[in-house]
């Protein structure tokens, strides 16, 4: 998927992806094009060392679920922080599927065992860890796979 942003980049932007753990950079690093525009940043989500206001978008991939409640918070706070003014928050995570689907009975024990964290994102809605004052008016949500995953589409505020 970076390879992939990276390629509708226009001229001058840039992608930056961040991780805690080396080696997910290292196994990112072997999978981009040489000549790709993307910067690989050791880094917390939970204490970025970044300014406010550093991206015009954000992207949280699959993050949220691993992480617990008050990490999960200051995560969200701190990508609300670099981002700008009229940018987006993207946000894609697991998300409790509708009720005919078999995954719904099935895949609990599963995460139970190897996420610990991701049934949360079964139980709540994302709103609830949001910093205050993030209006759900600003919020596009949508499902896929018969509701495993959610993708919020949050637009910041002027
Ligand atoms: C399920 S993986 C998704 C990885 C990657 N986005 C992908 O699609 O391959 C979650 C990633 O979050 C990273 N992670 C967990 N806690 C983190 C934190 N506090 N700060 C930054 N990255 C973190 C893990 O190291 C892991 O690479």
């Amino acid at each position: 998927m970076t390879q992939r942003l990276a390629e509708r980049h226009t001229h001058n932007a840039k992608l930056d992806v961040l991780d805690v753990a080396p080696i997910q950079l290292a196994n990112l690093k072997r999978k981009l094009h040489a000549s790709s525009n993307v910067g690989l940043l050791l880094n917390d989500s939970t204490h970025l060392e970044l300014e406010d206001n550093s991206y015009q978008d954000s992207l949280l991939f699959f993050l949220l679920h691993e992480q617990p409640w008050k990490e999960r918070i200051a995560t969200l706070k701190e990508a609300f922080r670099v981002t700008r003014p009229r940018g987006q928050l993207i946000i894609v995570d697991y998300h409790q599927p509708f009720a005919w689907s078999p995954l719904r009975y099935c895949l609990p024990p599963l995460l139970n065992k190897l996420e610990p964290f991701a049934m949360d994102l079964w139980k709540y809605d994302i709103h609830q860890w949001l910093p205050a004052g993030v209006s759900s008016e600003n919020i596009l949500k949508k499902t896929y796979f018969g509701g495993l995953y959610q993708k919020l589409q949050i637009s910041l505020p002027a």
